[in-house]
C-alpha cells in the first residue's frame, strides 16, 4: 500500500473514504429546473471516475421556498430531487466515491424578487450587500416551518441513498442567528450564545429525529467571522465545542471569515495572487482543540499543499475544489505516478465569479468542465493520423496542439515570438496574474510529451503552410490592441498593452479609457499608479471592469484605492488634442449631449483587439473549406466536412482572437471543440 498520506483511507463513522481528498460543496449552476439532471450528474461522475474520495454535491441546496436560488441552486424542497440525486449517487458509488449534499436556507443571501417572490428572511433587518435585499425579520412561525423544511430535505437525501449531508452555516440563515452583529432577536432565539445557537440545534435535532443516529450529518460553519461585532475566534471555538458536545454532528467543515461582500468572500476563497491555504492553520488549531473530524477547503490548489494538510494532522479530509474543477482526475494521476501531469488550477476564479453573474461555473482553461456531455476530459485517439500545422502558440494555439497531438496527429507549431504564451505572457507581467503562466507551461509540457514540434521566432507566411502541405492548418495568431476609436487624436493615445509590456512609459496624470472592461485596464492602472502617476479609469458603461467580475476585482480595488485611483462610469472619451506637453481629452456621454474637457499628460485606451488575420485570408482561397466552419457539426461534435473548394489542399480554421476579440476560455474552447473532431 502507498505511504502517500493523501492515499490513506479515512473512517468516518461506518463510511470508509478511500483517500483524504474531497470536493467541497460548490454550486456550479448546472441545475435544470432546480434539479441535478444529466449535465450535473456527468460533472460529478467524471470526478468520481478521477478518484476523489467524496464529493459534497450542490452548494447551498435550498430547503425552503422563501430561500430562492441565488445562483441556480438545487431545490432540495422538491420531491423530484430524490430521483435525480439517487441517479447521481448511484453512478458515483460505482466508482467508489462517497456522495453528500450541502443543505441550507439562504436567509438574507438571496433576493425576494426571485422564485415565488416571498420576502427573504433573517434574524435581523440588515441588508446583505452582495444581494442587496432587505430581509423580513424572522417570526416564530417562520422558525417552526424552516426547521421542518430542513428535516424534510435531509430525509429526501437519505431516501436518495446519499452517504450524508452537511448544513451550511456561514453567510446564510443559520449562522445569522449565531452572529451577535446580525441577530437582532430577543430570547429564546437571540441574546446569549445558548439562545443564538438554539435555532441551529432545533434544526439538528429535527434532522436527527428524521434520519436517525447513523446517517452522517456534518456542518460547514464559520468559526471566526473576522467582522466587527461578529463571531470571534474565541466564540467560534466555543460554538465548535458545543456542536461536538451535542453529539448531533459527525464532522466540522471549518470556514473563517464572512461572505456578505465580494471583498470579504475573496478572503474566505482567495483568488490568484493571494496566499495559498490561508486558513489551514486555523482549521488545524480547531481540530486540535475540539477533537472531531475536521474538513476544510480554501485555496489548497496543489498536491504538495494538500499532502501537507493531511500529513501535518491539520485536517482529516482536505478539500480541493477549484483544483477539481480544473482537473477531474487528480487522484488517478497521483496513483498512476503522473502527478506532474495534473492540469493546474491557476486561481483565475472564472468559475466562481461567473455564477454570481448568473452564468455557469466554467474553468478558464478546461472547457470540458461543465460540458461533460459534449466535451472530453480525456481526448480519444483519431482513427486516421493526419498532419496538423498550427500558427500561433498562445492559449488557443497551444490547446489546439495538445488536443491534435492527443488524437495521434503529427503536429507542428510556428510562433513568431521567442516563447509560447501570447497574451497570457503579457497578462502575467503583473505579479498577481503570474499563476496564469501555468496555463501555457502545462500545455507546453503535455505537447513535449506528445512530440509536438515547435518553431519559435518563426513568422509563418502562406508558403510556410503550403510547403509543409498539412491536412489541417489552424490559424491562432491572436490579435493586436485596437485604439483607433476617437474622432480626432488617435495618434495621441497608447494602448494598455503598451503600458503592460513597458513599450510606453507611464505618465504622471493619466486617463484610461476602458471599453473592453477586462484585466488589462486595471493592470495598466496599477503599473501607472505604482510608478507615481495619478490615474482616472473611465468607462461609458454603468459599471467598470465587468469582465473582471466581483471576486477577481477585489485585489485590484485594494491596490488601486490605496493609490487614490478614480473610477468614473458613464463617460466616454471622444477626442484627444495636443496642448503643449499635455493632452486635452474631450469627454461625452451615451446618455446625452453633455461634454467635458480633461487635461492630462497621457491617455491610455483599452478597446479590445483586432484579429491578426492576414495569413488566414491569404490561405483561405487555397483551402478546401475556404475557411468555413460548419457550426451545426461543431456544436454537435461531428467532424468538419465542408469542402466548397475540392481543389484546396488542406482544411483551414482560425480560432481565438484571430477571429474576434474574446477571452482565454473562448480561445481554448474553440481549439478543443474543433480539434477533438479532427
Ligand atoms: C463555483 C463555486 C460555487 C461554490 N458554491 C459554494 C456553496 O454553495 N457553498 C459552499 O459552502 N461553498 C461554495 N463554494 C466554495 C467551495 O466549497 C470552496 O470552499 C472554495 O472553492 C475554496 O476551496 P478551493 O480553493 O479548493 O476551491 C463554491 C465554490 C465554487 C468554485
Ligand atoms: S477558473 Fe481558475 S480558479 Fe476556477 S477552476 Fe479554473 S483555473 Fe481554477
Amino acid at each position: 500500500m502507498s505511504s502517500d498520506p493523501l492515499l490513506q483511507p479515512y473512517q468516518l463513522k461506518h463510511l470508509t473514504l478511500k483517500n483524504r481528498v474531497m470536493i467541497s460543496s460548490h454550486e456550479p449552476a448546472y441545475a435544470e429546473d432546480g434539479l441535478p439532471k444529466d449535465a450535473y450528474r456527468a460533472y460529478h461522475v467524471e470526478r468520481a471516475k478521477g478518484g476523489v474520495a467524496m464529493t459534497m454535491t450542490a452548494g447551498s441546496a435550498v430547503v425552503s421556498r422563501d430561500s430562492p436560488p441565488a445562483f441556480s441552486n438545487i431545490l432540495a424542497y422538491k420531491d423530484e430531487v430524490v430521483g435525480w440525486m439517487k441517479k447521481l449517487t448511484d453512478e458515483c458509488h460505482e466508482h467508489d466515491c462517497a456522495v453528500m449534499i450541502q443543505l441550507t436556507h439562504l436567509g438574507w443571501r438571496t433576493r425576494w424578487d426571485k422564485g415565488d417572490w416571498l420576502p427573504s428572511v433573517s434574524p435581523g433587518p440588515e441588508r446583505e450587500p452582495a444581494h442587496r435585499a432587505f430581509p423580513k425579520v424572522v417570526e416564530d412561525w417562520d422558525i417552526a416551518r424552516i426547521v421542518q423544511d430542513y428535516a424534510d430535505a435531509a430525509e429526501r437525501m437519505q431516501a436518495a441513498g446519499l452517504d450524508g449531508i452537511e448544513l451550511e452555516s456561514y453567510g446564510h440563515f443559520m449562522d445569522a442567528f449565531w452572529s451577535p452583529r446580525l441577530n437582532a432577536l430577543e430570547a429564546p432565539y437571540g441574546g446569549d450564545l445558548e439562545n443564538r445557537m438554539r435555532f441551529g440545534f432545533d434544526v439538528l435535532r429535527a434532522i436527527r429525529d428524521r434520519v436517525g443516529p447513523d446517517f452522517i450529518v456534518g456542518i460547514r460553519y464559520v468559526a471566526d467571522e473576522q467582522a466587527e461585532g461578529g463571531i470571534t475566534k474565541a466564540e467560534g471555538a466555543e460554538i465548535s465545542k458545543r456542536l461536538k458536545a451535542s453529539g448531533l454532528v459527525d464532522f466540522l467543515n471549518v470556514i473563517r471569515g464572512h461572505i456578505a461582500t465580494d471583498a470579504a468572500l475573496t478572503d474566505v476563497i482567495p483568488v490568484q495572487g493571494m496566499r495559498n491555504a490561508p486558513h489551514l492553520d486555523f482549521a488545524g488549531d480547531l481540530r486540535a482543540e475540539v477533537d472531531i473530524p475536521v474538513f476544510h477547503a480554501s485555496k489548497i490548489p496543489d498536491v504538495a499543499t494538500a499532502r501537507h494538510a493531511i500529513s501535518s494532522g491539520k485536517l482529516d479530509m482536505v478539500g480541493m475544489t477549484r483544483a477539481h474543477i480544473t482537473e477531474p482526475h487528480i487522484m488517478r494521476k497521483i496513483m498512476e505516478g503522473q502527478e506532474d501531469r495534473i492540469r493546474p488550477c491557476v486561481g483565475a476564479n472564472y468559475c466562481l465569479d461567473r455564477i454570481y453573474q448568473g452564468g455557469k461555473a466554467l474553468c478558464i482553461h478546461n472547457p470540458a468542465t461543465g460540458r461533460e456531455l459534449s466535451q472530453p476530459h480525456v481526448i480519444p485517439s483519431a482513427s486516421q493520423a493526419k498532419s496538423v500545422l498550427i500558427v500561433g502558440a498562445g492559449p488557443g494555439g497551444m490547446e489546439a496542439a495538445r488536443v491534435a497531438a492527443e488524437r495521434g496527429h503529427k503536429v507542428v507549431v510556428h510562433e513568431a515570438a521567442n516563447d509560447p504564451g501570447g497574451q497570457i505572457r503579457l497578462t502575467a507581467q503583473s505579479p498577481r496574474r503570474r499563476e496564469m503562466l501555468s496555463i501555457i507551461d502545462w500545455r507546453m509540457a503535455e505537447c513535449e510529451r506528445l512530440g509536438v514540434q515547435f518553431h519559435f521566432n518563426s513568422y509563418a507566411e502562406a508558403d510556410t503552410v503550403t510547403c509543409a502541405a498539412p491536412d489541417v492548418a489552424v490559424i491562432a495568431t491572436g490579435g493586436l490592441p485596437h485604439t483607433e476609436m476617437l474622432r480626432e487624436g488617435n495618434d495621441l493615445v497608447v494602448s494598455t498593452w503598451d503600458i503592460l509590456s513597458g513599450d510606453a512609459q507611464p505618465g504622471q496624470n493619466v486617463l484610461i479609457h476602458d471599453e473592453a472592461g477586462d484585466n488589462a485596464a486595471l493592470q495598466a492602472a496599477e503599473i501607472i499608479a505604482q510608478a507615481g502617476g495619478k490615474v482616472e479609469i473611465m468607462t461609458p458603461d454603468r459599471a467598470f471592469a465587468p469582465e473582471v467580475m466581483g471576486m477577481s476585482l477585489t485585489p485590484y480595488m485594494r491596490a488601486l484605492q490605496e493609490m487614490d485611483t478614480t473610477f468614473t462610469v458613464t463617460w466616454r472619451l471622444l477626442a484627444a488634442r495636443r496642448d503643449g506637453n499635455e493632452v486635452l481629452a474631450d469627454i461625452g456621454s451615451d446618455y446625452g449631449s453633455v461634454t467635458r474637457e480633461r487635461r492630462v499628460d497621457q491617455i491610455v485606451v483599452n478597446y479590445g483587439t483586432r484579429p491578426l488575420d492576414d495569413l488566414y485570408f491569404d490561405l483561405k482561397p487555397l483551402s478546401s473549406n475556404l475557411g468555413q466552419v460548419d457550426y451545426d457539426a461543431l456544436i454537435a461534435g461531428r467532424p468538419q466536412a465542408l469542402a466548397p473548394n475540392p481543389d484546396g489542399a488542406f482544411q483551414l480554421f482560425r480560432i481565438g482572437d484571430a477571429v474576434s476579440s474574446r477571452n482565454t476560455h473562448a480561445a481554448i474552447y474553440d481549439a478543443l471543440r474543433l480539434l477533438k473532431s479532427v
